[in-house]
């Protein structure tokens, strides 16, 4: 395996620039480096205002480094048309983020189905929603709207949506942010077993020390650098 299959995302040298009036510019990213290794659970962790969102967003191609490279799967994010970041966020990624975003007249089974239409899915629809809402344990909720289902069960419903579309990784700003201790554990066991079952890969931001055993890699971040990296083989 080269470098490249290794691993889906290569950053290097990653700075984000926010202008502010009549001072000089604010640095929320300070110049990372940093690689996701495909097929694994990747956990950025740090305090408020570390810098997490924004290198999701920047890793995510839902924005852009002011400084530096970041390849997605070989190719450059920083230096492509936003067309084809259009095209890369629709068809290779998905997104969780904490404020769920389900759609609220839609069911469970609806959502997810949203998810596959956006994405143009060429196979059968109804066969992957319900794969999909039976993976995060749903299957018996398919015809509930968000307002019938628990905060964790919402999520649950947008993982679904999220992975539905065979997605080659899932970007997780806070998805258990909302939740509560146990709920968000059965969130992170639904994230492992994708990892496991499915070989997809996941980058998720926390700031909650309990579920750092289950990122096989964890970056820690302080003001917008990269202060740590450690890997669990289990
Ligand atoms: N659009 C923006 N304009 C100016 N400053 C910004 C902008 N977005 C983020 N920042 C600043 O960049 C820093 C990092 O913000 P970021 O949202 O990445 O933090 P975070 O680690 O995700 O925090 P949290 O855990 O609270 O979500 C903060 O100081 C924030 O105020
Ligand atoms: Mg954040």
């Amino acid at each position: 395996m080269s470098y490249i299959d290794d691993n889906i995302i290569v950053g290097e040298n990653i700075k984000r620039a926010f202008p502010i009036a009549g001072r000089e510019d604010f640095y929320a990213l300070k110049g990372m480096d940093i690689i996701i290794p495909r097929g694994r659970l990747t956990i950025l962790k740090g305090r408020s205002g570390s810098g997490k969102t924004t290198l999701m967003n920047i890793i995510g191609a839902l924005d852009v480094a002011t400084e530096g490279n970041v390849h997605f799967d070989g190719e450059n994010l920083s230096t492509m048309k936003e067309r084809d970041r259009e095209r890369l966020r629709r068809y290779e990624m998905g997104y969780v983020f904490q404020s769920v975003g389900l759609i609220p007249i839609m069911s469970a089974y609806e959502n997810v189905d949203f998810g596959l239409r956006l994405a143009d899915y060429k196979e059968n629809h109804d066969e992957r929603i319900r794969q999909c809402l039976d993976m995060v344990g749903l299957g018996d909720r398919l015809l509930h709207v968000p307002q019938e289902m628990s905060g964790g069960e919402q999520q649950r419903v947008a993982i679904a949506r999220a992975i539905a579309h065979k997605p080659k990784i899932i970007y997780a700003d806070e998805p258990t942010g909302a939740l509560d201790t146990l709920t968000g554990l059965s969130v992170m066991k639904v994230f492992k077993e994708l990892v496991e079952l499915e070989g997809i890969t996941i980058v998720m931001t926390t700031h909650d020390p309990n579920l750092m055993e289950f990122g096989d890699v964890v970056y820690e971040i302080e003001d917008g650098e990269i202060i740590g990296r450690e890997e669990h083989t289990n």
